[in-house]
């Protein structure tokens, strides 16, 4: 949960999803370095709901071979696509693009509308949320 609480600061949250979906962790040495966790939307589709990488291990390379791995899980699943929400602006935003994730959506006010508290990354208040989705080629749905 420590993990989670990374990537979405909501526990009320995290635990609304967790039962529906999948987790997947990434581990060095036997040690739990990362976490994703991915919950079905319904006609081969899923949601990237969490990713996080502990702070220690971050930038090393872990978080974009979990994604991969992830991308690569539900490729081979079957999947015709997977979404993810993520901020209008960060380092995020290119972590998921350079995995070929496309903008397809602008939730308005979604971090507002949600979240108790205004969340703030690098002091700059979030309000929208971008919704990005990898659609894989060659699926059938
Ligand atoms: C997002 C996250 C999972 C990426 O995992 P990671 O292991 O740190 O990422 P990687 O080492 O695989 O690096 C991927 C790219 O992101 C960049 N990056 C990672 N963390 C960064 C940071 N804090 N600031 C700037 N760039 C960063 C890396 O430099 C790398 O870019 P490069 O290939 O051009 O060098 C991780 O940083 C994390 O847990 N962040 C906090 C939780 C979060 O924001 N989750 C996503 C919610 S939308």
């Amino acid at each position: 949960m420590r993990l989670l609480l990374l990537a979405d600061p909501s526990e009320d949250k995290v635990r609304s999803y967790l039962p529906r979906s999948k987790c997947f962790v990434a581990s060095c040495g036997g040690v739990v370095v990362g976490a994703c966790v991915v919950q079905p939307l319904g006609a081969a589709a899923y949601e990237l709901m969490s990713i996080a990488i502990q702070p220690a291990h971050q930038k090393s390379g872990y978080g974009a071979a979990l994604l991969q791995w992830v991308i690569d899980f539900f490729r081979k699943s079957g999947a015709s696509q997977i979404e993810v929400g993520t901020g209008t602006f960060g380092y995020q935003l290119a972590f998921y693009q350079r995995q070929g994730f496309r903008v397809t959506a602008i939730d308005h006010d979604f971090f507002v509308k949600n979240y108790p508290e205004p969340i703030f990354e690098d002091g700059i208040q979030l309000f929208d949320m971008l919704r990005l989705t990898l659609r894989y080629t060659g699926s059938v749905a």
